[in-house]
């Protein structure tokens, strides 16, 4: 029984670094300088923080590949200080950041892999938006001056094809605001990448559905409640829930397959299973839910992440529904696992921590750098503004890190449930945003159970 109403995350407890010589800190993050200061800032809380030059080497060689001691062991050598004070110098600054989230420790060394090209890039085509959502993860309204033009989407299409990507989904912001979005999409399409377009669905008219359907598109559209007035204000535009179902009703009649998606909040839980069968009504293909993580604007919303019992029975209805097999396609859900008996086999080793972020898919966001996924924005990546797709997949530090991350580092009651092998500990973005990615997954009902 879940008897938790909490809203679910961790702040890491007392972490000491006493017996962390052997382990291998990483501090993924951007150092920026100015003049003789560094600056640090936590993409989660927006603080920043000043770091003198010792400290800077500190977090420069906590490259998620030396181990603690020979860290401190080459800065002994270059300042020519004991390793001693060096290790008790390091002590309080790498203790702060690891309590704040942003070094984060493996018992194992990142390792390089080559793999091959992605299934789906996720492309963030634009930052402007024509809506202003309260939750939004990449903080999207003004366009940015960093956007890539239409000369550099189309040489970015080219590498995507010529490497292998399989599939874009053009997303943003709001990625049919851009004028050129039809003609970008049509690009990508013609060579013979398969497009799918993420959109808040305001804007799609007649004419736009038929382009769409005529390459083949297939659209995910965010919508967010059956009540126009949950969704408006959460949406943050009066009127849009009306365009988005016309939207939806348009793509569905010019032949272009829908996947609904719900970002679930505090404030449209109730609503989902009302939705559900709207989207039956309507016709989509797909019913998806997105449990609602508190990242980018959505950071100054927090009261709207969902307690983890809460999500239990909501998956647990929409699980039922899949059973029964006579609605719409439901799309997997987080921890859904738990519903059907543990499997047999134990946890191998080098089973990989339950994210395919940086293995079947990335993010390239609207100013070009490549990521996992849009959570981790501000980590220190690369650019495709100034380097190949197919080399910053090969070489992207982050990127192999996230390859190198596995099941067995995840902490605490995940390493003693029988669904570790399957769930993996899922997804880890919930935990970088609550301080800790290595925790057991904050959104998980049976971590909370009992609290
Ligand atoms: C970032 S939007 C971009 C595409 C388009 N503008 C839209 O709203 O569909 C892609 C999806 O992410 C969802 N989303 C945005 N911020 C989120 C957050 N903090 N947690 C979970 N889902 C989020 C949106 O609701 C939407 O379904
Ligand atoms: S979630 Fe989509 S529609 Fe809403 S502000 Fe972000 S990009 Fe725009
Ligand atoms: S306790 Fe951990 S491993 Fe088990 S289902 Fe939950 S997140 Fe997955």
């Amino acid at each position: 029984m879940i008897s938790s109403d909490k809203i679910p995350g961790k702040t890491p407890g007392s972490f000491s670094i006493s017996n962390m010589g052997d382990h291998v800190p990483y501090f993924p993050f951007r150092i920026d300088q100015e003049d003789n200061l560094w600056l640090i800032k936590n993409p989660v809380s927006g603080l920043e923080s000043e770091l003198n030059e010792a400290a800077f080497w500190l977090l420069k060689l906590s490259d998620g590949y030396r181990k603690l001691y020979e860290i401190v062991a080459e800065i002994s050598k270059s300042y020519k200080i004991s390793k001693k004070n060096v290790f008790d110098m390091s002590v309080p600054l790498l203790e702060h950041l690891t309590r704040e989230g942003m070094v984060w420790w493996r018992e194992e060394r990142l390792n390089y892999w080559k793999y091959p090209a992605p299934e789906g890039v996720l492309w963030d085509l634009t930052a402007k938006c024509n809506l202003k959502c309260k939750h939004c993860v990449v903080s999207a309204g003004e366009e940015s001056p960093e956007e890539l033009n239409f000369d550099e989407c189309c040489s970015l299409i080219d590498q995507f094809a010529n490497f292998g990507v399989g599939q874009l989904i053009l997303s943003g912001g709001e990625p049919m605001v851009r004028k050129d979005f039809f003609e970008v999409a049509e690009y990508a399409a013609g060579r013979g990448i398969l497009i799918q377009v993420a959109t808040n669905g305001t804007l799609i008219d007649e004419s736009a559905a038929q382009r769409l359907a005529s390459i083949d598109a297939c659209a995910q559209v965010s919508f967010d409640s059956p009540k126009a007035a949950v969704h408006d204000e959460f949406r943050q535009h009066p009127g849009s829930w009306e365009k988005t179902k016309e939207g939806i009703e348009l793509l569905i009649r010019a032949g272009v397959p829908v996947t609904l998606a719900a970002t679930v909040t505090t404030i449209n839980v109730d609503d989902i299973p009302r939705l559900y069968e709207l989207a039956n009504d309507m016709g989509v293909q797909t019913f998806r839910i997105l449990p609602f993580v508190p990242f980018g604007r959505g950071k100054y919303a927090d009261e709207l992440e969902l307690a983890p019992s809460r999500m239990k029975e909501l998956t647990a209805f929409l699980h039922c529904k899949k059973e029964e097999g006579d609605g719409v396609n439901i799309a997997p859900m987080e921890f859904e696992c738990t519903f059907s008996p543990p499997p047999e086999q134990d946890l191998d080793a080098d089973t990989r921590i339950g994210c395919d972020g940086a293995i079947s898919y990335c993010t390239v966001t609207s100013n070009g750098e490549v990521l996992p996924c849009n959570y981790f924005s501000g980590a220190d990546v690369e650019n495709v503004k100034e380097k190949d797709f197919q080399w910053i997949w090969d070489n992207s530090r982050f990127l192999n890190y996230f390859r190198s991350m596995k099941a067995s580092d995840v902490k605490g009651i995940c390493q003693d449930c029988d669904w570790l092998p399957i769930c993996r500990g899922s997804c880890v973005a919930a935990n970088f945003a609550h301080g800790d990615i290595f925790q057991s997954n904050c959104h998980c009902w049976l971590v909370n159970q009992g609290e």
